[in-house]
């Protein structure tokens, strides 16, 4: 057994005594790993140790498997060890824990089709030996059939390791809000949340299905060993509820509060709202590093309502700093983080020419920089910065933008439909026709014909255009990768290989840039923004020994989700109304994802709202902690290459 699970297993009921002050607000065992790729390795070995040492007993093994994004790297690693050094699934059984309602087995979103493909194709488990809830059962069939699946479950001993994802609801398998603690294998109604989160790879919400079959939350708990995964930020909220909160059938995921030996193995986004993470002087001492020092005060000004110089000796000591305050006290705590905020606001994102600069963001030499600006997607920079974009395009700097992705999958049928025809009215060809057809006879089990991918990708081009054009960009400083990894026409993408690489190595090889701007979502484990982000950081590195290197700094920005937390800003770049206008028409540009786009989560606003409220929302959180009161800010994080 691997030493890292073996020792979450152990700590399950004896928590270690240093730990103790630490845990204090959870109720279940968790394990935070810097990375979900690296967690995922270590789950995979620790049920490979278990397939193994039942064949050394000549048992069968029984998994409880769960779908969705989060176990995707678990089975990625399982059918490698399979493969390279001969893990064999001949003993294993497995039961999924849910199916689609109605779903047929042939269709690519259902489970079946998930499970074959991301794990049975590859290794050697017996046909014989997976049960999957069948989603094509008739509705008069179903209560019996779920009775003897869970019976199943029970006439091969039972699971040995069940592995769990969690939703947003806080469901486990589709064990929705409400569900009871003695519930069984179940027909069950989704909520709107799950089905928002679903509705990306259905292609829509009106194609997820209403229903579902679901183990129940005591097929669950009956098993011997349960490893609940969670990553991103996404999910941190729900994980601090289901770890620190009561257990209420509210959030299902509490339910496992009461078992004995299940862990929640997490990375750093899901596990940054836990207590102990957030808000650790409140759990015990802490280590006062500069970063924390800064998270505590800002946090402190939310806690008082106070602004930073207003904070008083008795409020850290109210608030678990009193340690703090037996480093330095507030007078110079307070000044300290008032002028480190202060610096990180600039006008100037390229850097004042002929400044002093020894306490702004950017360098003022050179005077003018040369830019480049990555976006994922081709319109992440004018919704994530594009005020900064516009005041370095306005202060001469030579800036260029470079799409990262076609973007094409986001384009509806209907838009696309739209621009087919208008071509085909003015020039009747062929072309226009296939592609009309194509449109028309599409369901919702087939791919994109490439030219109608080509045409999708076109629309986001010139809209990208109309954008860069508004701000006063050359054509021939906007640069579209179409990055390989992105084009397989469905939500789920390629791995990035060195053809995706070599494409941003060219690119910065020929601008040799002095400023890089980047969509710095570090902790989404899945998107295309993370795996844009990977593919600049793989080019920085085999560019690191070229000599225009030592000058390019990297400004991370954060996608249309998330924010920096103040704390974390080292740039922070106002904008005037006027400014703010400017930016919300060039977002406009992007008229395929405005009215209703074919991923809005579960934020009704438009992207334009979202990022002019976020802005304004950053602003409004400068003032209070008692800085200048600007209309609109954008934040950026530095990123040191070393
Ligand atoms: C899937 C399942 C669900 C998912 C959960 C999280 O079989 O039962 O409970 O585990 O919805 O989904 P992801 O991993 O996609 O975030």
């Amino acid at each position: 057994m691997s030493t890292l699970i073996a020792k979450m297993t152990k700590d399950i009921s004896h928590k270690p005594v240093g730990q103790f002050e630490e845990t204090r607000f959870e109720k279940i065992h968790n394990v935070i790993f810097e990375d979900s790729n690296v967690a995922s390795v270590q789950v995979a070995q620790e049920i490979a140790d278990l397939i193994r040492k039942k064949q050394a007993l000549g048992q069968n093994c029984v998994l409880g498997l769960a779908t969705g994004s989060s176990p995707i790297k678990v089975y990625e690693e399982l059918v490698r060890m399979h493969k390279e050094e001969g893990l064999s699934f001949s003993n294993v059984i497995t039961f999924n824990l849910d199916e689609y309602l109605p779903m047929d087995k042939g269709n690519m979103q259902s489970y079946y089709y998930f499970m074959h493909e991301h794990l049975f194709n590859h290794v050697d488990i017996p046909e014989e030996n997976i049960n999957i809830p069948d989603g094509s059962i008739p509705q008069e069939d179903v209560v019996e059939y779920c009775l003897s699946y869970e019976k199943k479950i029970k006439d091969h001993g039972g699971i040995d390791f069940q592995l769990l994802g969690i939703g947003r609801t806080g469901h486990i398998g589709f064990n929705e809000p409400g569900s009871h603690y003695n519930s069984g294998t179940r027909i069950i109604t989704l909520d709107h949340i799950t089905r928002v989160d679903a509705a990306p790879s259905f292609l829509g919400i009106d194609n997820v299905p209403r229903k579902a079959i679901t183990m129940g939350i005591a097929t669950v708990r009956s098993a011997k060993r349960i490893v609940l995964l969670g990553w991103g930020n996404n999910k941190a909220k729900i994980i601090k509820k289901t770890i620190e909160g009561e257990i209420s059938s509210h959030v299902p995921a509490t339910y496992l509060q009461e078992h004995n030996n299940a862990t929640f193995v997490l990375d750093k986004g899901a596990g940054s709202e836990l207590t102990r993470n957030k808000t650790p002087w409140l759990v015990g001492s802490c280590e006062w590093t500069e970063e924390l020092t800064s998270k505590a005060i800002v946090w402190l000004c939310a806690k008082t309502g106070k602004s930073i110089l207003s904070l008083t000796d008795k409020d850290y000591n109210d608030n678990g700093m009193s340690d703090l305050l037996s480093l330095e006290d507030s007078y110079d705590l307070n000044i300290k983080m008032f002028n480190k905020l202060q610096h990180t606001i600039t006008g100037w994102p390229g850097g004042k020419p002929h400044a002093d600069d020894s306490s702004r963001p950017e360098r003022a030499e050179p005077a003018k920089k040369r830019v480049i600006i990555f976006s994922p997607h081709p319109d992440d920079d004018v919704i994530s910065m594009g005020g900064t974009f516009d005041r370095l395009v306005e202060q001469g700097h030579d800036v260029h933008v470079a799409y990262q992705t076609s973007g094409n999958i986001a384009v509806s049928d209907k838009e696309a439909l739209k621009f087919a025809e208008i071509a085909n009215t003015i020039t009747p060809s062929k072309e226009s026709e296939n592609i009309i057809e194509a449109i028309l006879n599409k369901d919702e089990n087939t791919f994109d014909a490439l030219e109608v991918r080509t045409l999708k990708g076109a629309i986001r081009r010139s809209e990208s255009y109309g954008a860069t054009r508004y701000l006063g960009l050359d054509d021939s400083h906007v640069h579209f990768l179409n990055l390989p990894f992105y084009e397989t026409g469905t939500i789920k993408k390629n791995n990035l290989s060195n053809a995706d690489i070599d494409i941003v190595v060219d690119l910065i090889n020929e601008i040799k840039p002095h400023q890089i701007f980047a969509a710095g979502d570090l902790a989404d484990p899945h998107g295309t923004h993370k795996v844009c982000l990977d593919a600049i950081f793989e080019a920085l590195k085999r560019l690191k020994e070229e000599s225009f290197m030592k000058d390019c700094w990297m400004w991370l920005y954060r996608g249309a989700w998330h924010e920096w937390d103040i704390n974390e800003i080292e740039m922070a770049v106002p904008m005037s109304p006027d400014q703010v206008l400017k930016k919300r028409y060039a977002i406009f540009c992007h008229q395929s994802q405005k009215d209703g786009v074919m991923f809005q989560g579960d934020d009704s606003r438009e992207f334009w709202m979202r990022a002019e409220e976020r802005n304004k929302h950053t602003a409004a959180k400068y003032k209070a902690l008692g800085l200048a009161d600007y209309a609109a800010i954008e934040a950026f994080v530095r990123y040191k290459m070393d």
